[in-house]
């Protein structure tokens, strides 16, 4: 008898732990209590032809348990009316959520927004640029010829076949003549953008990589003005005193041209794959705006003058943040993105 007492509370523990209505409570309080034929019930009809020491043990068990049955069934009523019971089956709902992955900005989009916002404290305007150009933007309107030897230099990717004369623009510059084409000086503007070359790939070369383009057009505009910005924004990033260095070069969109390098951080000037150990790292091309180029955006070159350059994005980010290969930052590797 005892045994079977015992049955009676396992089985209803286990029959009441699923419960999410008041219809099926009821079906279990009728089950165990019911006055007809409650398995509960029974046994207690039955008490009164037990001995009387029997009566004692088991009528004791037998009152606990209806006691517990009764209790737990109207605390069960009480969840299920609160509303409480509808999620407690399914899922512990104090266990710990999965936690969600959150990406974040890429570290070279992270970049151009510091050297944006650098231009922008100078007063200077940013714009975006299409990446897919045509030849006359990215070459003739620049004072490149078609058969200019100097094309050579931009190992181009045409778009589809080479009569539609349309490109992967190869750098920014084109953006200098299509800013023109609804403004009027002085302008001071920035281009950041992606630029596309047939590079052969190596530590500091991508077929895909990041310039930013600068115009500056006023009257007076000298190659002062030129070094003097370059160097306040090379200050501005690496938060110290940087060598910058200019050499003479030769771009068909400006004259003079210049290549400026500025000292490899990366190993103090010593020498290493990132500046082909030259110690030197090149940072961009820059000049006074052509005659032929202004004219070519519709400004009088006698009454407006300009500079010009396109800092190479990639490479001013390794330098500051120590990368040592640009292909870390095309190649999506969470690791690397990850230290960002
Ligand atoms: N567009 C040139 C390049 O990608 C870089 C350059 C040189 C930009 C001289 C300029 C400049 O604005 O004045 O190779």
């Amino acid at each position: 008898m005892q045994d079977r007492l015992e049955q009676i509370k396992q089985n209803f523990k286990k029959d009441i732990a699923g419960i999410l209505t008041l219809e099926s409570l009821e079906e279990i309080e009728k089950k165990y209590l019911g006055r007809k034929d409650g398995e509960l019930t029974a046994i207690l009809k039955i008490l009164k032809n037990l001995s009387p020491e029997e009566k004692a043990t088991i009528g004791k068990l037998a009152n606990e348990i209806r006691q517990e049955i009764e209790g737990e069934i109207s605390s069960t009523r009480k969840k299920i009316e609160h509303g409480a019971n509808k999620f407690s089956v399914d899922f512990d709902i104090t266990l710990p959520g999965k936690e969600v992955e959150q990406g974040h900005i890429h570290p070279i989009n992270q970049f151009i927004e510091k050297l944006s916002n650098i231009f922008l404290s100078m007063g200077f305007e940013i714009i975006e640029g299409n990446e897919v150009e045509n030849e006359e933007y990215n070459f003739d309107l620049l004072n490149i010829p078609a058969d200019h030897p100097a094309r050579d230099k931009w190992d181009t990717y045409f778009v589809k076949n080479r009569e539609q004369k349309l490109l992967l623009r190869t750098h920014i510059s084109p953006m200098q003549i299509r800013a023109m084409r609804d403004r009027q000086p002085p302008v001071r503007l920035v281009v950041p953008g992606r630029a596309f070359r047939h590079e052969s790939v190596d530590a500091s070369h991508e077929t895909t990589f990041y310039q930013c383009e600068c115009l500056v057009i006023d009257k007076n505009i000298s190659l002062t003005d030129l070094v003097g910005t370059l160097k306040i924004v090379f200050q501005k990033i690496f938060d110290q005193d940087v060598k910058v260095r200019v050499r003479p070069s030769f771009f068909p969109f400006v004259e003079p041209g210049l290549e400026v390098d500025m000292s490899c951080l990366l190993c103090g000037g010593k020498g290493c794959p990132v500046c082909k150990h030259k110690g030197w790292v090149e940072m961009l091309g820059a000049g006074m705006v052509h005659p032929k180029v202004l004219e070519n955006m519709g400004v009088d070159p006698n009454e407006y003058s300009g500079f010009a350059f396109g800092l190479g994005v990639d490479r001013l980010m390794m330098a500051l943040y120590g990368v040592d290969d640009i292909r870390l930052i095309h190649k999506g590797d969470l690791r690397f993105n990850k230290q960002f």
